[in-house]
C-alpha cells in the first residue's frame, strides 16, 4: 500500500498509517529540523526538504522513481495557523498578517496537481475544524476552500467530517477536520454509499456512552496507568527524571508558589488563588494584585510589577489553569510548556506536562526516534511537532479501515462511521 505524505512535519500522523500497513515512499516538509526527525523514523522514504509549491514535479518523479505501483494513499496535513482559533489575526482579513495566513490556507490546494498526476486511490487531509467553513476569494467571489478542492479534483468523491479523538479512546480532547477523497474508479465506493457508510472509523468512546461504547478515558486514569515518576517545578533537580523526555521547566519561588497554590484536582486557575501568601488573609477578592489586608503583592496570582504597583497579567479564563483530571486532557498544543497558555498545568502535580506525557497523550509510539532533536539540542522542537499532529493511534485506526476498503475486505463495514 504505497503512500506519499505532503506537509509531513516529523511524520507523527504518518506513523499510524504506516503501522496500519501503508508504506511511505516520499515525504515533503519545508522545515529541515522537522524533516530531520522524520527522516530517522522513515529512513526508507525520500524526504524532499522543500516548499511544496516549488516541488510538485519532483514529488511525482521521486514517487515514480521508487515504484511502478499505483499510489494507494496521499496524506496531506498543511499548516493551519490561518484558521486556528489560536491565530490572533483570524477574522481580520485585510491585515498583512491575515493576508500571509490566507496564502498558507490555500496550501491545501497544492495537493490537487500532485493527485491529478499520481492518481492516488485515496487522499486524506487533516486540519483544524474551521477549514470546513473557510472561504477564499476567487474572482471576487468568496468560495469555500473545500469546494475549490472538490472542483479541482473531479475524479474524486469528497467525504468530510469533524472528529474528536477522545471519541476513539485517546485521553485528549482534540477536534479536527478530516477529509477523505476516494477515487471514483474505486470499486468499493458504490457499496460504501449504498450502505450509508463513511470512510473513517466509528467512534468507540463518548462523554455519555451509548450502548456498545465506552466512557472517555480521563487524564487521571491515563496518568495513573502510565505511572510516571513524580516531577516538580520547585528546582532543577526535582524537575527532571532519568527518562530523557520526562522533564519540565523549573521556576523561581514566586512562580512555583503560584502553581503550588492551585488546589490539586480542582481544575482551577492561579487567578482564583485567594489566600494571601504574606498574611494568610482569605478570601482575597478576585481581580486584586495586592492583598487588601497587608498591602503585599498577591505573589500566588499571575502578576507583574507595574511602574508603581503590581498588577494582574491579562489572561483568558483558561490561562494559568490546571487541567481537570476527571475528563480527557485538553488539546496538546505546540506551547505545552507555557503555564500562561490554556489549561497547561498538571492536574495534581506542581508543574506543566513533560514532553513524554504530551507525546503519550498524542499516542506517539514509544519507539519513535527523537534523536535528531536531541543531537541538534532542540528539544523544544519536540513539543512543537507533538502539538501539530493528529494522534498516531487515530491514524492507525483510520489506516486500518482504509486498508480494508482498498483490499475490498467487507468485514470492515461494521467498523465504519455511518452517515446520519
Ligand atoms: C500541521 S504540520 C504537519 C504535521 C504532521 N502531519 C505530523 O504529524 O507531524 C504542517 C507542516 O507543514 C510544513 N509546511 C508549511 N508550509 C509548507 C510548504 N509550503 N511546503 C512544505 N511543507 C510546508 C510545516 O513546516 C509543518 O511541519
Amino acid at each position: 500500500m504505497p503512500a506519499v505524505s505532503l506537509f509531513s512535519g516529523a511524520g507523527i500522523s504518518d506513523i499510524g498509517y504506516e503501522l496500519a500497513g501503508f508504506r511511505f515512499h516520499v515525504h515533503v516538509e519545508l522545515d529541515s529540523r522537522r524533516a530531520a526527525i522524520g527522516q530517522k523514523n522513515f529512513p526508507h522514504s525520500s524526504w524532499l526538504v522543500k516548499d511544496l509549491r516549488e516541488a510538485r514535479d519532483e514529488v511525482v518523479s521521486a514517487y515514480r522513481g521508487k515504484t511502478d505501483d499505483q499510489l494507494a494513499l496521499l496524506a496531506a496535513t498543511p499548516p493551519c495557523q490561518g484558521m486556528s482559533s489560536s491565530n490572533p489575526s483570524r477574522g481580520k482579513r485585510k491585515s498583512p498578517k491575515a493576508k500571509q495566513y490566507e496564502e498558507k490556507n490555500a496550501l491545501l490546494l497544492e495537493l490537487a496537481p500532485i493527485a491529478r498526476a499520481l492518481e492516488p486511490r485515496v487522499i486524506v487531509c487533516e486540519n483544524v475544524r474551521q477549514v470546513r467553513t473557510h472561504t477564499l476569494t476567487r474572482e471576487d467571489q468568496e468560495q469555500r476552500l473545500l469546494d475549490i478542492l472538490d472542483e479541482q479534483l473531479p475524479g474524486y468523491r469528497l467525504f468530510e467530517t469533524s472528529v474528536n479523538v477522545a471519541d476513539y479512546g485517546i485521553p485528549q480532547v482534540r477536534h479536527r477536520a478530516l477529509m477523505v477523497l476516494v477515487h471514483r474508479k474505486e470499486p468499493w465506493l458504490a457499496g460504501l454509499e449504498q450502505r450509508s457508510k463513511l470512510p473513517w472509523p466509528r467512534p468507540t468512546h463518548a462523554h455519555e456512552p451509548a450502548s456498545g461504547q465506552k466512557a472517555w478515558v480521563s487524564v487521571r486514569q491515563w496518568f495513573k496507568a502510565l505511572k510516571y515518576p513524580r516531577l516538580s517545578s520547585r528546582s532543577a533537580e526535582a524537575a527532571r527524571d532519568t527518562h530523557p523526555l520526562h522533564f519540565v521547566p523549573h521556576y523561581d519561588a514566586d512562580r512555583y508558589l503560584l502553581v503550588r497554590s492551585i488546589p490539586p484536582h480542582t481544575g482551577r486557575s492561579a487567578y482564583e488563588n485567594d489566600t494571601c501568601p504574606s498574611c494568610s488573609c482569605r478570601p482575597v477578592p478576585s481581580g486584586l494584585a495586592v492583598c487588601p489586608a497587608c498591602r503585599e503583592p498577591m505573589r500566588n496570582r499571575p502578576i507583574v510589577m507595574g511602574e508603581t504597583r503590581p498588577r494582574l497579567i491579562k489572561g483568558f479564563k483558561s490561562s494559568y489553569r490546571r487541567m481537570r483530571s476527571d475528563v480527557p486532557a485538553p488539546t496538546v498544543t505546540t506551547n505545552s510548556s507555557h503555564i500562561g497558555s490554556d489549561n497547561k498545568i498538571h492536574p495534581w502535580q506542581h508543574r506543566v506536562l513533560s514532553i513524554l506525557e504530551c507525546a503519550d497523550l498524542q499516542t506517539v509510539p514509544r519507539f519513535f526516534d527523537w534523536s535528531a532533536a536531541f543531537e541538534s539540542g532542540r528539544t523544544y522542537l519536540i513539543r512543537n511537532v507533538i502539538g501539530e499532529a493528529l494522534p498516531s493511534y487515530f491514524t492507525y485506526l483510520h489506516g486500518q479501515v482504509l486498508r480494508c476498503l482498498l483490499e475490498a475486505d467487507d468485514s470492515v463495514y461494521p467498523k465504519l462511521a455511518c452517515r446520519e
